[in-house]
């Protein structure tokens, strides 16, 4: 134990289930920036980071790879520690939810809550979205399919992600029990939720209508932590990740000296989509476990698109390995902290990235360190003259001004406002810069009498940089560091000492300060970031190859295995209609021969106004494509169709041709 106060922040445990972008990269730099703080304010600080590599999504997402689960995640595992690194996260500790130890108390708090009667055995049936590793009630989706009598038969989520129906026996956490308990927290804690307002929605739309126990286990995947005294069952992977909180501390272990020098955690920054998990089921699971609840709970808004949020198949995701290698690391670091306010999303566009490089980097900030480094070499041979305090009045109006601001600040940086507190450091170089044009030196070089004052300047300008290096160090310490470097000042260790008289004395500044942040070609790097989001793109699944195309076919050739590996059969419409909410979509029962019908979804609607007069018709469906989901509904197959200048029409063949025939 020290004797300086303790900080302990956490970011969520990320999915490792695809290539993180520049949203889970905003939440880590987030929290490495109120570390760095801390760190400079004399805390103790404790970061911790990880992932959460349990559940049926990484499952699947191995399987998809052809990977075993523990291979796959191990693989990413190190690909996010790499981001990481050229992120230069701070963190403390590195959390894999498929480590030993986490594992073990994992099961030991499952065990205990079961023991205690907070967690029962009991029978589950609802709506699962695997993508959101959550379950639903059917009026919580967001919307619901039926079928021809009304039965609901699929439905989506909030998050816009497909359910599935799960019926399984499974243990439920007794949420009920804590309800009381957990407004009541509510009430004596109003910080513990940031924004404010979001403890309200938490209330109205979760604990008033009252809390359902909820399902903490699963039987029908096996990729998770196995409960103890029945490990048919999983744990489910929220109750899993939520515990890596106190688990990488120790908790449960023989060394938990972390866990009772950082335990209650003072911050866990989060996005919004995930504070139901955090401020209802981890509470109630500390409360269960009879463990202090955390300080305080920030749910940040996402980073999303012009035309919505980041997919892939948009070809809009922008990932933070492209930009820092193009425009180096601080500028994704102050763009990402500056741009989303607080308590709402924001939107990344790669006009504001260039934007806000050139206008509030190079120019606000890179120029006022240039004018400053050139001035003092030109008028002081490089020698920084001494603070002498306030020789004119606007020297007392900048230092007075610089002053409002340190505090505004510390204030913003409490309040975890990253867009404010960096406001405030940039009012005070937009005031600094100011402040040259008002002495204006090169008019006071002019004149011997005025030397006082055109020293005061220049330490004021320098003493005013040095107040902006500290400030920055967290959001850009590389930045930090050179404009320190440039003023012949050590690297900043502390934020103590803020006021303009502590300029250190002596100091001589390097005599050609080359540019912090190089000023870019405003269209050029526009077009480039769009191009690299775009590449991004998934390409349509072909081998396509303009080598080969004969003079007849608009296509590559393909072997003969390649069209042998296609099964097309005959197939009878039974029976036809419009899919509601599309125009384009048609879904027909068929007969293809085989004794079951078979669903096909096809996208002709707009050809076959009178579609009922297809019912009776024999088609010609692709028979073994893999089945897949469109509008919540399952498609086994394709319907072959002819196009000749736009219009199509769909084949039949001869009555007499049976049901199933193979076609080829
Ligand atoms: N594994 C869970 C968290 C468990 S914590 C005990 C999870 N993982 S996640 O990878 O899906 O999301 C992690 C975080 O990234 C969430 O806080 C989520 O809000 C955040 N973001 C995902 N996309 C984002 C943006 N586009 N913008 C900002 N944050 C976003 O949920």
């Amino acid at each position: 134990m020290t004797d300086k106060k303790s900080f302990y922040i956490t970011t969520p445990i990320y999915y490792p289930s695809g290539k993180l972008h520049i949203g889970s990269a905003y939440t880590t730099i987030a929290c490495d920036v109120l570390a760095r703080y801390k760190r400079l304010m004399g805390y103790d600080v404790f970061y911790l980071t990880g992932l959460d590599e349990h559940g049926q999504k990484i499952q699947d997402k191995a399987a998809e790879a052809g990977l075993e689960p523990q291979a796959y995640v191990d693989q990413m595992a190190a690909g996010v520690k790499d981001l990481w690194q050229l992120l230069d996260i701070s963190y403390d500790k590195f959390i894999r939810t498929t480590d030993d130890y986490h594992e073990q108390v994992v099961g030991q708090i499952f065990e205990r809550l079961l023991s205690q009667d907070d967690i029962y055995l009991g029978e589950y049936s609802g709506w699962y979205s695997v993508s959101d590793e959550e379950f639903f009630t059917e009026s919580q989706l967001a919307e619901v399919f039926r079928d021809e009598t009304g039965k609901v038969t699929g439905g989506i989520a909030p998050s816009g992600h497909e359910v599935e129906w799960v019926s399984e026996a499974s243990y439920f956490l007794r949420l009920s029990k804590y309800a009381d308990r957990l407004v009541a927290y509510y009430q004596e804690h109003p910080e513990f939720i940031q924004p404010a307002g979001r403890m309200n929605e938490m209330l109205k739309n979760f604990i008033e209508p009252g809390l359902e126990d909820l399902a903490v286990s699963r039987t029908t995947f096996t990729w998770g932590v196995p409960v103890p005294s029945d490990p048919k069952h999983v744990v489910y992977v929220w109750i899993d990740a939520l515990v890596n909180y106190i688990t990488a501390l120790g908790y449960g272990q023989a060394d938990s000296s972390q866990f009772d020098q950082f335990w209650p955690a003072d911050v866990h920054m989060i996005g919004k989509d995930i504070l139901r998990f955090h401020s209802i089921y981890w509470p109630i699971i500390l409360m269960a476990l009879d463990l202090p609840l955390p300080k305080r709970l920030v749910a940040h808004g996402w980073f999303v698109m012009k035309d919505g949020k980041m997919s892939k198949s948009k070809g809009n995701v922008v990932y933070p390995e492209m930009l820092v290698e193009r425009y180096g690391l601080d500028p994704l670091r102050y763009y990402l902290m500056r741009s989303l306010p607080v308590g709402s999303d924001g939107t990344f566009t790669p006009e504001d990235y260039v934007g806000r490089i050139n206008y509030e980097l190079a120019n606000d900030l890179g120029n006022l360190l240039n004018r400053t480094v050139a001035m003092i070499n030109k008028y002081f041979d490089g020698q920084v003259p001494a603070y002498a305090g306030h020789v004119t009045a606007v020297d007392g109006l900048l230092t007075d001004f610089i002053a409002q601001e340190v505090a505004q600040y510390h204030e913003q940086m409490e309040a975890v406002d990253y867009p404010r507190a960096l406001e405030a450091i940039w009012n005070i170089i937009s005031r600094t810069n100011k402040y040259i044009d008002e002495t204006a030196p090169w008019l006071l070089v002019k004149d011997e009498s005025k030397v006082a004052e055109l020293a005061s300047s220049m330490s004021h300008l320098a003493a005013s940089l040095r107040v902006v290096a500290h400030l920055i160090q967290p959001f850009m310490m590389a930045t930090s560091q050179a404009i320190m470097e440039q003023l012949g000042m050590e690297s900043v260790t502390s934020l103590s000492k803020l006021s303009l008289a502590d300029l250190p004395k002596g100091l001589s500044v390097v005599k050609k300060g080359s540019p912090i942040f190089p000023r870019l070609e405003m269209e050029e790097e526009i077009g480039y970031i769009k191009a690299q989001m775009e590449a991004g793109k998934p390409q349509e699944e072909t081998d396509w190859d303009p080598e080969k195309v004969s003079l007849t076919s608009s296509k590559p050739e393909i072997k003969f295995d390649s069209f042998d590996a296609v099964e097309i059969r005959v197939a009878q419409v039974k029976a036809v209609e419009k899919v509601e909410g599309s125009d384009k979509l048609l879904k027909f029962r068929l007969d293809a021969g085989d004794g079951t019908d078979r669903q096909i979804l096809s996208g002709i609607a707009k050809y076959c106004p009178n579609e009922q007069e297809l019912v009776g018709k024999k088609l010609q469906i692709v028979a073994n494509l893999k089945p897949r989901k469109m509008m919540g509904l399952i498609s086994q197959g394709m319907i072959l169709s002819a196009e000749h200048e736009g219009v199509l029409t769909v084949l039949t063949v001869d009555d007499q041709v049976p049901n199933g025939s193979l076609i080829g």
